[in-house]
């Protein structure tokens, strides 16, 4: 078997706040194999976010830091490397889709001038002239209309959707091995969605690129991965193959999560099961098993932090007495 293009090992991500350093991710671990899709999944807060942030140390400073573990990417670690080589790694082998589009576009430089400058930082024998014909045929790939024209516009005259196909095409300029897309769709109707998903499994196809799906929307993460980490209070809880993750859950918390999903067969309007509870802030987490502590159990579950171990082949769980049974 090839070495997996991503390895993750006890990665620990936060954020320096007045009552001290705090935890957002802790000690996570994964691997993403080259051409597939990893899918993280997990609610609003669990740490998805951080986690893909911090592989390519882009945590906002100076509040945010990587405090431990090791990120290999094509077995060299990312981890303390200067930032000059980071900062070519980062948007050329590779490439990231941020939440939030309209923080990641320059509001006021029109879209052309942005691809041109991302193409030539990373191309540097690049004219601006090919620069430019190599944006309007990304433009073109990513499917936004009359590109020669658009690519003057600036992001607030695009719609939602288009601003995300700007954002994928400028993502997949330099042909990453790795494409990191947080949340890319989670602000877009289910059309345009549909529409966001389809194209970036053909780029994958196309370029045989690997991709790091963040997501909290399961319906997502059965179309797109191969496998999947389910992420609660800053931890990993379960990783498997997506078809163990639906067919045969074991934490608690996958289950929960899978259990509120709708189906074909409830009865219009029924009213679908929700995880009792609430997520714990940063500084009120348990060394124990978190899902324990949101269901309010007190005992010695919320006071050893359970073993992330293998119970199958790769089918991994945070082994929780409570929660896996
Ligand atoms: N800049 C920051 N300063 C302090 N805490 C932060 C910061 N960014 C994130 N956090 C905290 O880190 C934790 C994980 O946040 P993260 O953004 O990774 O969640 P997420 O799983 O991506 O959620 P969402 O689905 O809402 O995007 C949360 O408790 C969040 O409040
Ligand atoms: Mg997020």
């Amino acid at each position: 078997m090839s070495t997996p293009l991503l390895e993750v090992n006890e990665l620990v991500a936060g954020f320096q706040t007045p009552d001290g350093w705090l935890r957002a991710v802790d000690k996570v671990s994964f691997t993403v194999r080259r051409g597939e899709t990893l899918g993280i999944v997990g609610e609003s807060g669990c740490g998805k976010s951080v986690t893909a942030m911090s592989l390519i140390d882009l945590l906002p400073k100076p509040a945010g830091k990587v405090l431990g573990g090791d990120v290999h990417f094509e077995g060299h670690q990312l981890r303390g490397m200067d930032e000059k080589s980071l900062h070519s790694i980062r948007g050329g082998e590779i490439g990231v889709i941020f939440q939030e589009p309209m923080t990641a576009l320059n509001p006021v430089m029109r879209i052309g001038k942005q691809m041109i400058e991302g193409l030539i930082r990373h191309n540097p024998e690049m004219t601006k002239q090919e620069a430019l014909e190599e944006s309007v045929r990304l433009l073109k790939r990513v499917g936004i209309p009359a590109p020669e024209v658009r690519i003057n516009d600036y992001p607030h005259q695009l719609s939602g959707g288009m601003r995300q196909r700007v954002m994928i095409a400028m993502a997949i300029s330099c042909k990453p091995k790795l494409l990191i897309a947080d949340e890319p769709t989670t602000a877009l109707d289910v059309t345009v969605q549909a529409q966001i998903l389809n194209l970036l499994e053909e780029l994958q196809e196309e370029y045989g690129m690997a991709i790091i799906m963040i997501t909290h929307d399961l319906g997502v993460v059965a179309e797109t991965c191969d496998d999947v980490i389910v992420m609660y209070g800053g931890r990993v809880v379960e990783s498997a193959p997506v078809d163990l993750i639906f067919n045969s859950p074991r934490h608690a918390y996958t289950k929960g999560l899978l259990a509120s999903l709708p189906t074909l067969s409830d009865a219009p309007k029924t009213a679908l099961p929700t995880i009792p509870g609430q997520v714990a802030s940063l500084s009120e987490f348990v060394i124990g098993c978190r899902y324990c502590q949101r269901l309010g159990k007190t005992g010695v579950e919320v006071k050893t932090r359970p073993v992330f171990g293998r119970i199958a082949q790769d089918h991994w769980v945070e082994n929780c007495p409570e929660c896996v049974q």
